[in-house]
């Protein structure tokens, strides 16, 4: 268990006891969240929007030190879509600000955690001082064997499609490809998310029923699981019980049952 997080003290042992009702064979390796529901649930309270972001990256504290304890290997999030940019210029601002100030609190202890960090999205748009904070969460964390954490910012799965294949043209153009030599492989190795194995799993809370462009391409076989509970809400005793969902369904990946 993680030895030291957070004011926030949860009930280490209840969790842990918890954690240990999984079946630890059938962990999913990469769980992949839309953390979604932050206005409303701030809305709901007569707060404005930007409150429930500030509970939202709360919540996100407590759901990568679980995914840690749980063993998850890999814990993709999406904070910021190449679509909010739409948002009002306040609440893109503030989103921007809790990123940058989320990497600079809690680098430490992800570092103490073994966690490793990762970043997926068009970056280098990003607000410099953003992406300074970027890099040094790459590089401090680089070592580590432990849970990656894998931020998505500034990220569209749509987008990411368009850059790989850029890149596959431009190999083409220079003579390093042929078209016969493109195949799935080689576009998940030009993908953002390129190493990283596809998500078992990808929990949406608030109950809003579709992708909005997260992780198109690698969520082909990932099994979905939804809850109205709004991301501010959400637990990791909810987190369980995706997992213990995800552990009784069967996959099987395009073919038959399995005798
Ligand atoms: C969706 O809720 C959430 C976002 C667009 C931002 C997610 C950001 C955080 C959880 C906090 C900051 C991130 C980090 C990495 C510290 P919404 O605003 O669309 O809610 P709504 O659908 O209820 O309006």
């Amino acid at each position: 268990m993680w030895k030291k997080w957070f004011s926030k003290k949860v009930n280490d042992e209840n969790l842990e006891n918890l954690y240990n009702t999984l079946d630890q064979d059938r962990i999913p390796k990469h769980i992949a969240i839309i953390m979604d529901g932050n206005g409303r649930w701030a809305q709901k309270r007569g707060m404005p929007r930007t409150f429930g972001h500030h509970a939202g990256a709360e919540t996100l504290r407590n759901i990568v030190r679980a995914a840690s304890d749980i063993g998850v290997q890999v814990l993709t999030t999406y904070a910021f879509s190449t679509e909010n940019w739409k948002r009002p210029r306040d609440e893109v601002n503030l989103l921007m600000k809790l990123i940058s100030d989320y990497l600079d609190s809690e680098i430490e202890e992800m570092n103490q955690n073994n966690v490793r960090m990762r970043f997926i999205g068009k970056l280098a748009e990003l607000p410099q001082g953003v992406q300074d904070k970027i890099v040094e969460s790459q590089q401090r964390t680089a070592g580590n064997t432990g849970l990656i954490l894998n931020l998505a910012i500034n990220y569209g799965g749509r987008a990411e499609v368009v850059h790989a294949v850029q890149i596959i043209a431009q190999k083409v153009l220079q003579g390093e490809l042929t078209p016969d030599q493109i195949d799935v492989d080689l576009i998940n190795r030009h993908l953002y998310t390129a190493g990283l194995p596809d998500p078992d799993l990808l929990i949406r809370p608030s109950g809003d029923l579709r992708l909005s462009n997260f992780l198109l391409w690698q969520s082909a076989y990932t099994e979905l699981w939804l809850t109205d509970i709004n991301w501010p809400d959400f637990t990791p005793e909810l987190l369980v019980e995706a997992i213990k969902d995800f552990q009784k369904r069967e996959r099987r990946f395009g073919g038959l049952k399995k005798k």
